[in-house]
């Protein structure tokens, strides 16, 4: 896992954009724990970090597309992907999982 940010980097109820290992990835603290999942809505390339947060949900603040942090799935039928978070001593560290390459 790699650090992304210091736990008091994201106030409770928002989104942060990090980059990790060249992977673009937003980062939620939300009431029922932190997520990570792409950065870009994969509908038109919205900020999802900028989108307003329920729960462990993000809704896009361009076209209002809701994305579930727990599996990265919209009622839209799009998707994003999701990434391991873990809170250590303060500090919250991210798994960047890369698609595998079709062979
Ligand atoms: S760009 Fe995100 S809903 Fe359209």
């Amino acid at each position: 896992m790699t650090l992304a940010c210091r736990e008091d980097d994201v106030p409770p109820g928002e989104g942060r954009n990090i980059t990790l290992e060249g992977t673009r990835i937003a980062i939620f603290r939300t009431d029922t724990g932190w997520y990570a999942v792409d950065a870009v809505c994969p509908h038109r390339g919205g900020p999802l970090a900028d989108g307003i947060v329920c729960d462990h949900a993000v809704t896009c603040p361009l076209h209002d597309r809701a994305f579930d942090l727990r599996t990265g799935e919209s009622p839209s039928g799009d998707r994003v992907t999701v990434y391991p978070v873990e809170v250590r001593d303060g500090e919250v560290y991210v798994e960047v999982v890369r698609a595998p390459v079709a062979a």
